[in-house]
């Protein structure tokens, strides 16, 4: 799709949802680690368990989507090559299309090894969410020099490992355009600016159903406002 159309993805972590994102067309599907804050309660993503990504990945399976359905390997579960591969199948197992872990030089040679094990993987640089500990919050990468030359160097190391996407979280815009242009494989933005080959989001975030703060390069419908005036509504007329 690169060059010909924009590439929509959102995430989906269940059944219903998932069902109702590929009836809407969406061609790519992420049951993304996010679903640690936005279903599980936890505080960020580093909290969420291989266990918890089979069970969604699971149950987005079962609606058999049109979409490609892309899955995270969650934190701590991609240490080594050898981890790496065998977390890989494991959601494969559950119904997964291919897998997406955050890092760029720092993993490569755990994306070659998922690559070389016939498991399509997808990239993500920029604000990388499972170290937001150490990061202190989460802050546009890409605005100094040396932050723009990391990201390059990063880009290409996972384009060399085989990678078939990079997700883009948070790279300051014209960086994100660079790499955009230079790149074979798609980009896909989230708070990237527009000029990415595709933008994902988190759906809830789109929904306006998220519990927490929207990030800022959203623009939520009305949903989450939606499902209280029908709650009200209900318990007014019983
Ligand atoms: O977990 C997730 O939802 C993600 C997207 C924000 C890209 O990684």
């Amino acid at each position: 799709m690169k060059g010909r159309e924009k590439i929509a993805a959102l995430t989906a972590y269940d059944y219903p949802t998932a069902r109702l994102l590929d009836e809407c067309g969406v061609p790519l599907l992420l049951v993304g680690d996010s679903l640690g804050m936005v279903v599980l309660g936890y505080p960020d993503t580093t909290h969420v368990t291989m266990q918890e990504m089979l069970h969604h990945t699971r149950a987005v399976a079962r609606a058999c989507p049109g979409a490609l359905i892309v899955a995270d390997l969650p934190f701590g579960s991609y240490e080594t090559p050898g981890a790496g591969v065998a977390n890989a199948r494991r959601l494969v197992e559950a119904g997964a299309e291919a897998v997406k872990a955050e890092g760029g030089r720092a993993i490569a040679g755990q994306a070659r090894a998922i690559v070389d094990a016939g498991i399509p993987f997808m990239g993500h640089l920029g604000m990388l969410p499972q170290h937001v500990r150490e990061e202190g919050g989460y802050h546009i990468k890409g605005k100094s020099d040396e932050e723009r030359d990391a990201l390059h160097h990063d880009a290409d190391a996972l384009e060399a490992a085989g990678v078939f996407a990079i997700v883009l979280e948070l790279v300051a815009p014209p960086v994100a355009r660079e790499l955009t242009a230079r790149m074979a494989v798609p980009t896909i933005g989230i708070g990237s600016g527009a000029d990415c080959d595709g933008q994902i989001l988190v759906t809830s975030d789109l929904f306006g159903t998220s519990p927490g703060r929207i990030p800022r390069h959203v623009q939520p419908s009305r949903l989450g406002d939606a499902m209280r005036a029908a709650v009200a509504a209900w318990k007014a007329g019983l």
